[in-house]
Formats: structure tokens, C-alpha cells, sequence
């Protein structure tokens, strides 16, 4: 088979580095990938991942690229083509795609879209509104008292979330939001969602219309610092399991969250594949759904795809092709930590083109695997190339064991202005 990956973070060089594992697969693409998409080896032929330089949201030239090239699947690693119809277009012209077409996309690329679901079909979510004029809106965050997430209604780079405590600080989120439109057309609407408290959790589920498949749990870390201190990042770092919920609790959560989903998206005519990953609040009065995305988290997949044991390409056709029901989804016992190396002053304005130094020490370690997220080739060498550079992930039979090998790797790896965090899963170790 020929597979083409779109994306280019961790989340894409963890997709190309297990799907390069299937022994179904001859040839790989990556567009527009990173340093690490390109250096995995296919096993089944050793043919080498080649890096295609088509930006993901130039949907006529990916198409073009297909025509050309033919690949029997595309994976969409990120959520922007998929708010574009990258899906509806590759199936209009006969190329299988993996992913939820516009329509289904829409539960990550509209929160208004996504909350009025929630509350029509009975999920549990916090309370909320859908506001267009910033009085009505501003009322409504009294009514909060301040205690309020106030969110652009479209994608705004996973920056259009701002969190208040206060009546003022809600009114001026209003603002920047509806009035100054900080995050332009995605902020024509905004969400303002009650500040629920409790671990947060990521779930996902692989779907194929009609079935939704729940994996483990995982646990991100947002903010840039320690202690959860700090900007809001794209994600600083995971673990799987958590300890927050046993097996049957997660069942139960499943259950409470995907039965009402899935029987919504029927009545509606969503026919919804690909991952659905809602992020939940564990309340104590139940779990509650804070947003729904409509693909992998970055980095939950880095711990998830280091734990799926099988073959993933498998379980994409299945998704793509309406048969979930009739595969199994095996997971590792072990548990899997990937602790994010970011360039210095990420979130905000961050240098590039550092060169990275120690990679070739982790290929010695034992159950460690560097995913590569902003890299680029410059020469002979890897140096920087965005705010969030590496995922180094690594696998043990406890969490202390996991995150010991991952801290053991970030330890070896240096590049100017580096850095993580030290305490990746720490709360999961507190609850353990
Ligand atoms: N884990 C955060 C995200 O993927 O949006």
C-alpha cells in the first residue's frame, strides 16, 4: 500500500513511525512532514519516508500530488484541512482518506457547533452559551460570576480559549474576542462555557460512522511551566494510562459520552471517521465534556501509538470503511511518558534554527523513541524549526519507570534555549 501522512508536528512523525511498521506498506509520504518524518524506514521494503513540501492547507495542491502518486490512503494528521473538507475533496475525486469530512469536522472547528450538539443530545458538559452581541454576552458572565471560559467560536491556533475568575476579566475576554476580534473571523461568535473544576482528561475514540472505539486514558499538560503555571501551550506533555479512572470507570464515562454522540450524529446525518478526542473534566458530579476534537491530540497520540501494539493501518481501513466492530484494539500494559522540549520563549516569540545536538545518543536508550515536532534539515544537521521542537517519549512497566527513561533522554538532547518541563505525570504519580 501507498499511505500519504499530512502534517508536520509529533503527532504526524509518531503516525508515520508506527504506520511505517505495517508490513502492508511499501511506500510513505509526508507532506509536508519534519526531520524525523523522513529519517523512518519502511519494514516492509526499508524504502526510506519521503517529505512531499505541500503546505496542509493547499488542498488543490494535495490533490494534485494524489493524482500523481495515487496513494491508497491518506491520514490527516491536523485539524485545519479538515475544517477546509481535505476529506470531502479527496473522496470526491476517488482517493481514500482517513479522517472526518467538513461536516463531521465541524464539532473541532465550530465550539458553537459542538456545545448547542452537547446540550441537544444530553451529553455532559458544562453550562453554557452561544453569544454574537457582547452585552447579551457579558450578562451572561455575571451570571457566572467571572468564572468563565470564554472561547472564539472557530479554529484560532489553539489560542482562542482565554480562562477568567473575575466579572472584569470575563468582559474584557468579550471584547478582545467579539469586539477587537483578536482571533478575526473564528471570534464571530464565542462560547462562554462555566469554569468547571476537576481533573482534566483526555479521551479518544477511533469511529467509523457507526461504532466508536475508546482507547486508555491520557493526561496533557498545557501550561508552559511547572505546577501548571504559565501561558497556555499546545501541549507540554502526556502520559498513558492515567490513574483517574479504572477500567470500568472509563467504561462508564464511555458510555456517558459516546452513546448520546454517537445516536446524535446518527439523527443528524454525521457520518463521523476518523478520532474523536473529547478533553473531560472528572467533576464530582460526573464527567463533564469541556470541547470535543475531531483528531489525535498532540502529544497524546506520541503515548498512545507507543503503547497500540498491532498493526495501525489496520485500524485506519477499518475506521475508513464502516468494519471498527470487527477489530481489536490491543494496548500495551506498559505505560508511555512524552515530555515536549520546546525553543526558549514558546508560546510567545521563540528562535529557530538552533541546531539540536544528542539524538543519535537516545537511538542507544532502552524504550525511548524522539518524536520530532519543529525540525528542519539544515546541511548535515537537525536544528529548530517552530515553538514546540521535539516529543521524547519513552516506555516502562510503571509510570516511575517511563518517565525516568523519558527524563533520562530529554537529559542527553540539547539545543539553545531548550525547555520542558520536569514534572510530566507527576499528578498521575501523586493520584498512582
Ligand atoms: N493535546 C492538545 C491538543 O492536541 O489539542
Amino acid at each position: 500500500m501507498k499511505i500519504l501522512v499530512l502534517g508536520s508536528g509529533g503527532r504526524e512523525h509518531a503516525l508515520v513511525w508506527k504506520i511505517a511498521q505495517s508490513p502492508r506498506v511499501s511506500r510513505l509520504w509526508c507532506a509536508p512532514g519534519n526531520a524525523g518524518t523522513d529519517s523512518e524506514q519502511l519494514v516492509a521494503n526499508g524504502t526510506s519516508v519521503t517529505n512531499v513540501p505541500i503546505p496542509t492547507d493547499d488542498l488543490d495542491a494535495l490533490l494534485a500530488f494524489a493524482r500523481e502518486h495515487h496513494p491508497d490512503l491518506t491520514v490527516v494528521g491536523p485539524d485545519n484541512p479538515l475544517a477546509l473538507g481535505v476529506v470531502d475533496r479527496f473522496q470526491a475525486a476517488g482517493f481514500p482518506i482517513w479522517g472526518p469530512n467538513k461536516k463531521a469536522a465541524q464539532f473541532e472547528s465550530s465550539k458553537a457547533f459542538s456545545q448547542d450538539f452537547m446540550n441537544r443530545h444530553g451529553i455532559p458538559t458544562a453550562a453554557s452559551g452561544t453569544f454574537t452581541d457582547p452585552t447579551v454576552a457579558k450578562e451572561f458572565c455575571r451570571k457566572l460570576s467571572g468564572r468563565c471560559a470564554v472561547k472564539a467560536d472557530g479554529l484560532a491556533l489553539g489560542k482562542g480559549v482565554l480562562l477568567t475568575t473575575s466579572v472584569g476579566a470575563a468582559e474584557r475576554a468579550v471584547d478582545e474576542i467579539l469586539v477587537r476580534r483578536s482571533f478575526g473571523a473564528a471570534g464571530e461568535r464565542l462560547v462562554i462555557q462555566e469554569l468547571i473544576e476537576g481533573p482534566e482528561i483526555s479521551l479518544h475514540a477511533l469511529c467509523d460512522g457507526r461504532t466508536a472505539r475508546l482507547f486508555p486514558t491520557s493526561q496533557d499538560h498545557k501550561r508552559a511551566l511547572d505546577g501548571d503555571l504559565g501561558l497556555n501551550t499546545g501541549g507540554m506533555g502526556a502520559y498513558s494510562p492515567t490513574p483517574f479512572l479504572d477500567d470500568r470507570q472509563l467504561e462508564e464515562v464511555g458510555r456517558q459520552i459516546l452513546d448520546p454522540w454517537l445516536r446524535g450524529c446518527q439523527a443528524e446525518g454525521i457520518d463521523y471517521r476518523g478520532i474523536l478526542y473529547p478533553g473531560v473534566i472528572l467533576t464530582s458530579q460526573g464527567p463533564k465534556v469541556l470541547e470535543f476534537n475531531a483528531r489525535f491530540g498532540d502529544p497524546e497520540t506520541q503515548v498512545y501509538l507507543t503503547r497500540l501494539d498491532g498493526d495501525l493501518v489496520e485500524l485506519l481501513l477499518a475506521s475508513v470503511e464502516g468494519r471498527l466492530d470487527r477489530v481489536e484494539l490491543r494496548w500495551r500494559p506498559e505505560a508511555s511518558v512524552c515530555v515536549v522540549m520546546a525553543s526558549g520563549g514558546y508560546p510567545e516569540n521563540y528562535a529557530k534554527g538552533e541546531v539540536i545536538r544528542g539524538l543519535g545518543e537516545i537511538t542507544h536508550l532502552p524504550c525511548a523513541q524522539v518524536f520530532h515536532a519543529g525540525t528542519a534539515h539544515r546541511g548535515g544537521e537537525v536544528v529548530t524549526h517552530g515553538g514546540r521542537v521535539l516529543g521524547v517519549t519513552a516506555w516502562g512497566a510503571t509510570l516511575s519507570e517511563a518517565r525516568n527513561r523519558a527524563y533520562t533522554a530529554v537529559d542527553r538532547i540539547r539545543f539553545e534555549g531548550a525547555h520542558f518541563r520536569r514534572d510530566i505525570g507527576a499528578k498521575g504519580l501523586a493520584r498512582g
